[in-house]
């Protein structure tokens, strides 16, 4: 079996995921470069159901590096696009450019590697948007993602504002205004 990376995930009781974290400079050091390119590693691994499975894993595609513990502007992303194949995304200091008036929610609820209990409830999210990051190489570029992929980079940058997604839900009314968004 494949060997998974050293990745501590701290849970949402740990004070440190309420930080906002702070932009970061290059270039990146190498142990950071390696850090994330670890993440992404254990990431799709724990969508792979095989490797899940063996090392008992919650399945995730977005991780900050503060559920790691570390206050920098840096998320990743791997998305399974097909069997076994992943689509990388490294995200460094992101600016949000534009957003989609359309806004939409997963239907089940997010999900988040850091919340270990059940959850109920919806996040809006704008349905597109458009950003611009730096790659762990310092490359500067333009993303425009959408649908659940822009559902999980709005959710990572929540993060790096010290957010989870549990606080954007109305406990006493999980799924206010439902009707007003697309459910995906
Ligand atoms: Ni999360």
């Amino acid at each position: 079996m494949e060997k998974l990376p050293k990745i501590k995930i701290l849970d949402e009781k740990n004070k440190i995921l309420r930080t906002t974290s702070k932009e970061v400079t290059f270039p990146l050091p190498e142990t950071d470069i390696q850090r994330i390119h670890d993440m992404l590693k254990y990431l799709e691994m724990s969508q792979i159901e095989e490797t899940r499975e063996f090392y008992n894993l919650r399945a995730g595609m977005g991780l900050s590096y503060i559920q790691i513990g570390i206050p920098k502007r840096i998320f990743v992303v791997s998305e399974e696009v097909e069997k076994g194949k992943f689509e990388r995304h490294v995200v460094i200091n992101p600016k949000i450019k534009s957003s989609s008036e359309e806004m939409i929610y997963i239907e089940e609820g997010e999900g988040c590697l850091s919340i270990n209990r059940p959850t109920e409830g919806i996040v809006p999210r704008h349905a597109r948007i458009t950003l611009e990051a730096y790659d762990e190489y310092g490359n500067l570029y333009n993303i425009r993602v959408r649908e659940e992929l822009a559902v999980c980079f709005q959710h990572e940058i929540d993060h790096l504002n010290g957010i989870l997604f549990v606080d954007r839900i109305d406990s006493k009314n999980p799924y206010k205004n439902k009707e007003k968004y697309r459910a995906l």
